[in-house]
This record gives structure tokens, C-alpha cells and sequence, in this order.
């Protein structure tokens, strides 16, 4: 694991307010992926009862949580913001709050070719419980799953 002097740890990760409206959000998905998610579809996620939103500057998550299971719907950190511990730092507030919430799992579903997330996943104790064929625009997916609480040192 990568040391971070400690002025890099202290990200102000904060529950969202849907009142500063999701054009931030959607921009910041913009930034991370080519079918980005837009306001009023991410609008439209925060008033799905059981969604979490956690929210930085350069970045944000979504999570659903149903029962005893929870999903992280997305992440992204801007480009310019990563390598800083934010990503794992949006995953680390999410994951509490689910359980937390009563979540016993979590589950998501991440790109094969994406190794930055399978690493930041498998970091914070992601398993690997399936996998998706073509779920991304032909490419696979792996699900993932996490044991919750989880503890973090
Ligand atoms: C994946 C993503 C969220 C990571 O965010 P980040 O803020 O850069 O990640 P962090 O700095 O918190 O890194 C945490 C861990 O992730 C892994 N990681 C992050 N970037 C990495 C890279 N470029 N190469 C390898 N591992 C990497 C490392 O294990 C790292 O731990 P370490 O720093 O102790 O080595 C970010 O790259 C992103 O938004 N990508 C585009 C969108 C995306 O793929 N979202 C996830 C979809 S499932």
C-alpha cells in the first residue's frame, strides 16, 4: 500500500445535499466514463429510497442499500484528483454507512480491464462472487463482494 503524507488523507468526504443539485455529479461522471450518467438520471437515483450518495470536490459514489444487501451503483474521481486516496476514501464512508444501515453485503460489478478500480476493490477487501460476459459494451464484468461491517485500519 502507497504511503500518502497526511494532509493527503484528510479528503472532506461528506453525505451529498441534492440541494446543490446533481450538474457537479454528472460533470464529475463525464470525466470518468464515455456513457456518463446525466443530471436528472442521477437525480433521479438520489430519491430512490436507499441510495447514498458521499461526495468530495473531485469526486463522488453512489451506493443502494436494500435490506441486508447494498450495491455501489458508481465512483468516479476526477483524472486530475487520483492516485490522493479519494476513491478509496468515498468507498471507506460508503461501506460504514451501509452497515451502518443493517447491509450485511456489499456487491458491485467492475470492468475486467479496469485495474486501477480492481486494485482500490481488492484493497478494501472485495472478493470476486461472479462474473457478467459483455456487461460493459461487449466487455466482461466482475462481481464483486464485500463482507459488512467491514473494519478498516
Ligand atoms: C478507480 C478510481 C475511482 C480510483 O480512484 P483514486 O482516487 O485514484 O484511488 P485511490 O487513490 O484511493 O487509490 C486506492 C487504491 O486503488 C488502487 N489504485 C488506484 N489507482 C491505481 C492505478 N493507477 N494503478 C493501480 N492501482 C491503483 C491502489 O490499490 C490504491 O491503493 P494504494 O494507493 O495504497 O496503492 C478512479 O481511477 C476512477 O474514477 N476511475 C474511472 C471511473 C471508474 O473506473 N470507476 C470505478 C468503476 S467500477
Amino acid at each position: 500500500m502507497r504511503s500518502y503524507p497526511v494532509e493527503k488523507l484528510l479528503f472532506d468526504v461528506v453525505p451529498f445535499d441534492p440541494r446543490a443539485g446533481t450538474f457537479v455529479l454528472a460533470a464529475l461522471h463525464a470525466t470518468c466514463f464515455p456513457d456518463p450518467w446525466n443530471a436528472a438520471a442521477i437525480s433521479a437515483l438520489l430519491v430512490t429510497p436507499g441510495t447514498l450518495a458521499y461526495a468530495h470536490d473531485d469526486g463522488f459514489v453512489l451506493a443502494r442499500v436494500a435490506g441486508e444487501e447494498a450495491e455501489i451503483l458508481t465512483l468516479a474521481v476526477a483524472p486530475a484528483a487520483r492516485g490522493r486516496g479519494l476513491g478509496r476514501a468515498l468507498l471507506q464512508a460508503v461501506i460504514t454507512k451501509a452497515g451502518e444501515m443493517g447491509a450485511t453485503s456489499m456487491f458491485l460489478e467492475v470492468g475486467v480491464d479496469n485495474p486501477s478500480a480492481l486494485a482500490l476493490y481488492a484493497g478494501l477487501g472485495f472478493a470476486k462472487v461472479g462474473m457478467r460476459k459483455a456487461y460493459y459494451n461487449g466487455r466482461d464484468a466482475l462481481v464483486l463482494r464485500l463482507s459488512l461491517p467491514a473494519k478498516f485500519a
